[in-house]
This record gives structure tokens, C-alpha cells and sequence, in this order.
């Protein structure tokens, strides 16, 4: 479908995470000389910046198959050991939200990572007993928004480690523009721009102010995307100047509002806008951490005098 080749399938065809494409570049090309399986890979950063999309094409890169699934979808020893046992040779197996694992699975994949082998037990009681499997070698690709949470174990048995950063505003314009030429929607230079500065360093957002744009343009317009459409069709998407939506104007808002500016925890802040500590800390709080909006100190979250200017308010004294 479409949705699925506006994804890149070549490490060529993926625009920005210069750093991270050329390590995987060379980490592949050394593998495939060698007729090796590739390393485990474990991929961190927000969410949004491309970790399935760099997952996909790890696996189109080495000419394998790829497995998908997430940490908590395997809630029991059993189904990894399915996934695990049904691939083929040199396979990827992408686990997303890889902090999620429960800890008991955890400890399933340290030999299968490491040995290629799963222990497992057989019956109950006095006549269970622990057989060895042999499994074929295959490469597992973590994803997280969190490589804190994920035990130190696990983390050290991932050979290659790749960050994903915030995208810059010529990255995403030239992302969407490639999204708009596979659409076949004409746009300018100018309007992918404008949607480039409101995506908040992320593919993701800037593709989904693409398609709204290109459904406003379609319905208010000929199709065709100029800036002042653009702009039109982003002022009813109540994005800001800054890509900020209304979850980020209540988050900061509610700081100063109901707490002055902070500090104030985390848990607090969720509690009085109504929405979960741990969407706030892996959604919203990055990008707004990176533009300096908000700080992070150790009796909680403070706003920037930045914050005030952003809302035309006065900087409070202190
Ligand atoms: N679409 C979404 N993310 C992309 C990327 N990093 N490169 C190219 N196209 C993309």
C-alpha cells in the first residue's frame, strides 16, 4: 500500500541520522562480508524519529526476513520461544518497546541473544526437567524511548548501540517533500518548510501535517499546497508557531498556572491536566526539554522565562 512505501526501504533513501545511517552502514557491509549474522542492535531516542522505519531496512539492507512484535505482547517464556523457534537463519526480530519486556522474559532472551539457545522447562514438580534448544542465529533490533529502563543486562548484550536525535528543519522539509511527491500532491518549497518548523524535530508529526494540509488543499483549493494555504490549513490544526499543540500548552500552562512555574514532579503536573506521567515524560517532555521550554531539576519540572515570551506573558521576578 501506500502508507507502507512511504517508508524508506534503503539506508540511501532515509534522509537525516547521518551518524547513526553510516555506523549501520559499515556494521552491514562488514556482516555481509563475513557471511555473518549482523549484531543485535538496540535503537533509543523519542518517539516519532524513524526506529521501526531503520528496523525495516536493517533487515531489507542484510536480505532477511524481519519479525515484528513488542515487550509487552510477550507476556509469557512460551511466546518467545514460538518466535523465536520459527525463524530462519540470520533473521531480524524487532521487539518495540523493548523496556517493556517483562522481567521473566528478560532472562529467557540473555542465552538466546548470547548463545543462540533457549532453556526450557518441561512438566511440573518432581519430573520437570530443563532441556537445551538450539536456535538459529538471527539479529534482534530493540526499540525504546527509554535505554534507562532497560535493564543493564540486557542492554549489554546489544553490540551496536544508535541514539536518534531530533531531525533539523531541512531534514524534515526534504522528508516531506518526498512524502508529498509520493502522494503526487504538488507543494512548494516554502509550504514544506513551514510544516518543517512545526513538526517538532519529527518525520512522524511532519507527516501527519502533511496529509491534513493536503486533505485542507483539497477541499479548500485546487490540491495544490502554497504557504498561505499552508499556513491557513496549520492555524485550524491549532499547531503554534512552534509545532506546539494543546497538550504542550496545557502541560506548560498548568506549570504556571497551578504551581507558579515549578518545580513541580512529574506526577503532580499529570495528575492536575488529566493526562498519564509516563506519555508526558516520553512524548511531550523531550522536544520541550531540547528547546529549553522546560527544565528538569531535582524537586521537578520548572518553565523557562522562554515559555512566557512564547505566550506573551510577562516573565515573573524572582
Ligand atoms: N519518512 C519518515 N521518516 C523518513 C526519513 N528519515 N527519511 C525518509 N523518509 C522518511
Amino acid at each position: 500500500t501506500i502508507e507502507q512505501s512511504l517508508r524508506p526501504q534503503t539506508l540511501k533513501q532515509y534522509i537525516g541520522q547521518t551518524q547513526v545511517k553510516e555506523n549501520l552502514e559499515i556494521f552491514i557491509k562488514a556482516a555481509k562480508l563475513r557471511k555473518e549474522t549482523l549484531d543485535h542492535v538496540l535503537l533509543y531516542g523519542p518517539p516519532g524519529l524513524g526506529k521501526t522505519t531503520l528496523a525495516v531496512i536493517i533487515a531489507n539492507e542484510m536480505g532477511v526476513n524481519i519479525r515484528t512484535t513488542s515487550g509487552p505482547a510477550i507476556e509469557r517464556p512460551g511466546d518467545l520461544a514460538a518466535i523465536l523457534t520459527s525463524l530462519e537463519p540470520g533473521d531480524v526480530l524487532f521487539i518495540d518497546e523493548i523496556h517493556r519486556l517483562p522481567r521473566t522474559i528478560e532472562e529467557v532472551l540473555y542465552p538466546a541473544m548470547e548463545d543462540f539457545c533457549l532453556d526450557i522447562v518441561i512438566g511440573k514438580g518432581p519430573s520437570a526437567r530443563s532441556v537445551r534448544l538450539d536456535l538459529p542465529p538471527f539479529t534482534l533490533v530493540g526499540a525504546t524511548t527509554r535505554a534507562g529502563s532497560l535493564s543493564a543486562p540486557l542492554r549489554d548484550r546489544f553490540g551496536v548501540l544508535c541514539r536518534l536525535e531530533y531531525y533539523k528543519e531541512d531534514q524534515l522539509k526534504n522528508i516531506v517533500l518526498r512524502t508529498a511527491d509520493l502522494f503526487e500532491t504538488e507543494m512548494d518549497e516554502p509550504s514544506a518548510a513551514e510544516i518543517a518548523r512545526r513538526a517538532r524535530g519529527t518525520p512522524r508529526i511532519a507527516n501527519r501535517l502533511l496529509r491534513r494540509v493536503r486533505d485542507f488543499a483539497q477541499v479548500k483549493g485546487n490540491g495544490t499546497i502554497d504557504l498561505s494555504l499552508a499556513r491557513q490549513a496549520l492555524e485550524l490544526l491549532q499547531v503554534d508557531r512552534l509545532g506546539l499543540d494543546h497538550i504542550d500548552h496545557k502541560l506548560l500552562k498548568g506549570i504556571i498556572e497551578k504551581f507558579r512555574g515549578g518545580p513541580v514532579g512529574l506526577d503532580t503536573i499529570a495528575a492536575s491536566i488529566g493526562e498519564e506521567a509516563e506519555t508526558i515524560e516520553d512524548v511531550y517532555e523531550p522536544y520541550l526539554l531540547q528547546i529549553g521550554f522546560l527544565q528538569r531539576t531535582p524537586r521537578g519540572r520548572v518553565v523557562t522565562g522562554a515559555v512566557y515570551h512564547h505566550f506573551g506573558m510577562e516573565v515573573p521576578m524572582e
